[in-house]
């Protein structure tokens, strides 16, 4: 029989990565709780129509990297329905808000998300075809201030907080605006004309977009066509003056706060429920082409494409495994290490170990409980010292004598100093000896 393995483009994390994702998701929970954002959690799949409306049927998520499928009633009662696995959250956070009336409480709802997504892509090296985001919509009714251009600030000032506390350094800001829904047709009008007479001379998906989607074309990698792509117009030239004067406000509140970016004539992302403000924090440390750790941007008819009310909005989604990528490779991702190993000397010993091991993994006066590995009476010394030297700072020691006195033998490694402790001040003098 052949042996069955992941499916291709979905990966198992084993305890020596996990380690890393949490320490990830609970400096995401603490900054977007700062910032008091609250969590959402919607389904990990949704009607079809939801992608098809929201993010865009010509989009490339929606044209080819869906997984969709028929769902048959199983009684008179159900109707078939088309679903798919969700491919990004933010048309699902924006149902729920619809479904919910939130909009109805007046107030801006800042909502953040964590969890796996789907997209048919090619595997690569940080392309992967079940991936985990970390991300963030704030949405509601033109009167709670969902439209200001203070949103866009607060939230990017808010990514450059999260990157440099997860201790990502080097990340670049890329910053665009791609104009209103009234702006977009006249410069895609341009944008038509100026490629008519060059189009035939670029790549197939370029001549494909110039038809479906011309906006993409800004968007191509192929190095021939960059000389075409350079020479066309700008978007920048082509926003009216509210549009200008909310991006100009947006740079503006970012010089004042000390964020620093640039700005990226041609980023105008992959999703069509972008209006104004898009952008994109990129890294090159171990990501290869798929250089983007996060993107997002602000979407102001989203909600009414999708039959709700209006409720600009502005969010964002962060690759969590390209931050992990970006970590390792930078060398910041230490494995966890256990506080103590608790070797019990004889198996007469397996009992008073456990009973220490408990008391020490509890919490108590107000310190937190350690990092406990038990070992096992049935090992020899020298054994008991090679495993706790793999997972732990410290061995503890628990013989006959040390049971009876309570004052236990405990050999820190990185001092390589052995020492005599009493049971009492074990847990202090492990805790100071882990920092
Ligand atoms: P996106 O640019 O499609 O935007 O994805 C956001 C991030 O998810 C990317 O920058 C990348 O780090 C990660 N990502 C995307 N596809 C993959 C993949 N196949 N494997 C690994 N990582 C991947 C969105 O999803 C929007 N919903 C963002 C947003 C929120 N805009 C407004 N609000």
């Amino acid at each position: 029989m052949s042996t069955l393995k992941a499916v291709r483009g979905t990966r198992d994390l084993l305890p020596s990565e996990t380690g890393l994702w949490n320490r990830i998701e609970a400096t995401a929970r603490s900054v977007f709780e700062r910032y008091n954002f609250g969590e959402i959690r919607t389904p990990i799949f949704e009607d079809t129509a939801l992608f098809a409306r929201g993010v865009g049927e010509e989009t490339d998520i929606v044209s080819k990297e869906m997984y969709t499928w028929e769902d048959r009633a199983r009684a008179q009662s159900e109707k078939t329905q088309m679903l798919t696995l969700r491919p990004e959250n933010t048309a699902g956070v924006v149902r729920a808000y619809i479904e919910h009336k939130l909009g109805e409480t007046g107030q801006l709802q800042k909502l953040y998300y964590i969890g796996p997504q789907f997209r048919r892509e090619r595997p690569q090296k940080g392309r992967y075809r079940q991936f985990s985001q970390i991300g963030a919509e704030v949405i509601g009714p033109v009167s709670a201030g969902s439209e200001s251009p203070m949103r866009d600030a607060e939230v990017l000032e808010m990514l450059a907080t999260l990157l440099d506390e997860l201790g990502i350094s080097g990340w670049v800001l890329k910053l665009n605006s791609v104009g209103s829904a009234s702006d977009r047709p006249a410069y895609i009008a341009k944008l038509k004309t100026a490629l008519e007479p060059v189009v035939g001379q670029m790549c197939v998906d370029c001549q494909r977009r110039a038809v479906t989607n011309p906006l993409r074309v800004l968007d191509c990698k192929v190095p021939e066509d960059q000389p075409f792509i350079d020479a066309l117009p700008k978007i920048a030239d082509s926003l009216d003056e509210a549009s200008r004067a909310h991006f100009a406000a947006v740079c503006a509140a970012l010089d004042t706060a000390g964020v620093p970016y640039i700005r990226d004539h041609r980023l105008v992302r992959g999703l069509d429920y972008y209006t104004r403000t898009t952008f994109e924090f990129t890294h090159d440390a171990g990501l290869g082409t798929q250089n983007a750790l996060l993107g997002g941007g602000r979407y102001d008819g989203l909600s009414e494409l999708i039959g709700g009310p209006k409720a600009p909005g502005i969010g964002f989604a962060m690759g969590e495994d390209r931050l992990v990528l970006t970590l390792l490779e930078s060398q910041q991702a230490k494995p966890a290490l256990a506080e103590a190993y608790i070797a019990p000397l004889g198996e007469t010993q397996n009992a008073a170990a456990l009973e220490l091991a408990r008391e020490l993994r509890r919490s108590s006066a107000g310190r937190p409980g350690l990092r406990i590995e038990l070992g096992d009476g049935s090992f020899r010394l020298k054994k008991s010292f090679e495993a706790a030297d793999k997972v732990a700072r410290a061995i503890v020691l628990l013989g006959e004598d040390e049971a009876s006195s309570g004052i236990l033998t405990v050999k820190v490694f990185a001092a390589g100093v052995q020492s005599k402790v009493p049971r009492s001040d074990l847990a202090a003098f492990l805790m100071a000896a882990a920092t």
